[in-house]
């Protein structure tokens, strides 16, 4: 793997991102692997010798962005024959062909499961001179590349990979495979090193987190690995998303509470507010499930934000099915959510079924949903106004006195200090007292 250039031809990289974080930590994943093997990244796609667009899939909007993307970029393979152009991420492995006949200038097409084979497949494509496919490759170990990560306060780390669900909208599944998870050993020593390397919280992701451990001979679930994280000194804060209403365990509520060092903050997505909907898409719950959950959750964190995502407009949805939705969000009073319009995806079940609201239709329910979510927030926001939030400064700007960093529950802090030079350091923790927010966030004087 430590494979390095011979310094004459400078390997030049360039990697751009779309998709969630799950795909943010994979572009770091390749960042770090061709660093080691001599790649200089470059933010200017015409001096790299290696592009790599890292694609995401989840709605129709994610395929055009990428597409257009790549529309720009095969220009820079125009006379340059020894520029590598290649697809990685969602998309790659959902449209591996499709991509190849429709711009033949890109040279890889890979998902995400061959994003640790990055160096021998490039390797290949230049000895070789000709396109590859993911899938002309095995399938590399679940080892932990050595990712390149920007430098900071806070870390991605991948603890799960893949989706055994089903959920019928959905098309993750079938690009990132069944569940796999890494042994806690392997991603406490991740850990350990990321502290030592000056982070100071890492955010573990996995498409199911609860899933964490299972049908991987791991034997330990995913409170296990928090109470393990929780001994890593040095280490100030862990977060993690995404859970799953029905994989959410009370061991898991537990760990939360119990450990200091896990943050008060969950994100569980609920979907739809209507048992109607919720079994169309096969998310495996009731409302009633989903309502325990949350407060069984509660019982154990009283101050726990909770934070979900939203689909509207999806297959046979009534007003009524709507409202229920509607109602759903004011009883649970979310500290944030994401709302997304169902994006038919080829290749789920759902694809083949009628019944869609018209286009108009879903679109004002996404607006009336945003406008209720939106004063909801703003009201949670308003009422930490006056009380002192704990702060992990990530960003410190020296000419305007400001921080800014996050909160326990996740709320994004602006801080401002009496002097100058009372500013803090990335970092650190410090208190802040609440005196002004948005919906976007919070604001006030560092105590
Ligand atoms: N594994 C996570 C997140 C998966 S994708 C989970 O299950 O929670 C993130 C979000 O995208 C989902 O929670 C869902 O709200 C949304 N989503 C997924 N497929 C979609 C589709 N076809 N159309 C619209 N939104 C979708
Ligand atoms: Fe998709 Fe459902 Fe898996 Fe989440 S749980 S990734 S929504 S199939
Ligand atoms: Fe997109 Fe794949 Fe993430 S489809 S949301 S990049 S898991």
């Amino acid at each position: 793997m430590e494979k390095s250039l011979p310094k004459s031809v400078e390997q030049t990289c360039h990697i751009r991102t779309f998709g969630c974080q799950m795909n943010v930590h994979d572009s770091e994943r390749m960042a770090g692997l061709l660093s080691s093997a001599g790649y200089r990244l470059v933010d200017d796609p015409a001096v790299a010798s290696l592009i790599v667009v890292n694609t995401c899939t989840v709605r129709d909007k994610a395929d055009q962005k990428a597409l257009s993307d790549l529309g720009r970029l095969r220009l820079f393979k125009k006379g340059e024959g020894e520029r590598i152009l290649a697809v990685t991420g969602c998309m790659a492995e959902r449209e591996q062909e499709r991509l190849h006949r429709l711009m033949p200038e890109i040279d890889l097409v890979a998902g995400p499961a061959q994003v640790r084979n990055i160096l021998p497949m490039v390797e290949r494509i230049r000895s070789e001179k000709k396109h590859l496919l993911g899938r002309d490759f095995d399938l590399p170990e679940m080892t932990t590349p050595p990712a390149l990560r920007p430098a900071g306060v806070t870390a991605l780390v991948t603890v799960q990979e893949g989706c055994d669900k089903a959920c019928s909208y959905c098309v993750v599944p079938r690009t990132r495979g069944p569940e796999r998870s890494r042994p806690v050993d392997s991603i406490v020593s991740e850990v350990r090193g990321l502290v030592t390397e000056g982070f100071r919280e890492v955010t573990l992701l996995g498409q199911n987190v609860n899933g964490y451990g299972k049908g991987s001979g791991i034997g330990e679930g995913f409170a296990a690995l928090l109470y393990a994280l929780e001994e890593v000194s040095g280490l100030v804060r862990i977060r993690f998303t995404t859970s799953h209403p029905s994989d959410l365990d009370d061991a898991t509520i537990e760990a939360m509470a119990r450990c200091r060092k896990v943050m008060p903050h969950l994100h569980l997505p609920v979907q739809s507010g209507s048992d109607r909907m919720l079994s169309l898409m096969e998310r495996g719950y009731t409302l009633a499930q989903y309502r325990e959950r949350i407060a069984r959750l509660r019982e154990a964190l009283p101050e726990v934000s909770l934070t979900t995502d939203l689909i509207v407009g999806f297959c046979h949805e009534s007003e009524e099915d709507f409202s229920l939705t509607l109602e759903a969000v004011s009883e649970f009073r979310f500290d944030g959510a994401f709302c997304f319009i169902y994006s038919p995806r080829p290749g789920t079940p759902a694809y083949e079924w009628t019944g869609l609201p018209d286009r108009p239709v879903a679109l004002d329910r996404f607006r009336r949903l945003e406008n209720m979510l939106s004063s909801i927030v703003l009201e949670k926001n308003r009422s930490r106004i006056g009380k002192t939030e704990e702060v992990l400064v990530e960003r410190v700007d020296s000419e305007s006195g400001h921080f800014s960093g996050r909160s326990p529950g996740f709320r994004s802090v602006r801080g401002r200090v009496e002097e100058r030079d009372l500013l803090p350091d990335p970092g650190q923790v410090v208190k802040v007292r609440i005196d002004d927010c948005t919906k976007a966030g919070l604001a006030g004087l560092m105590e």
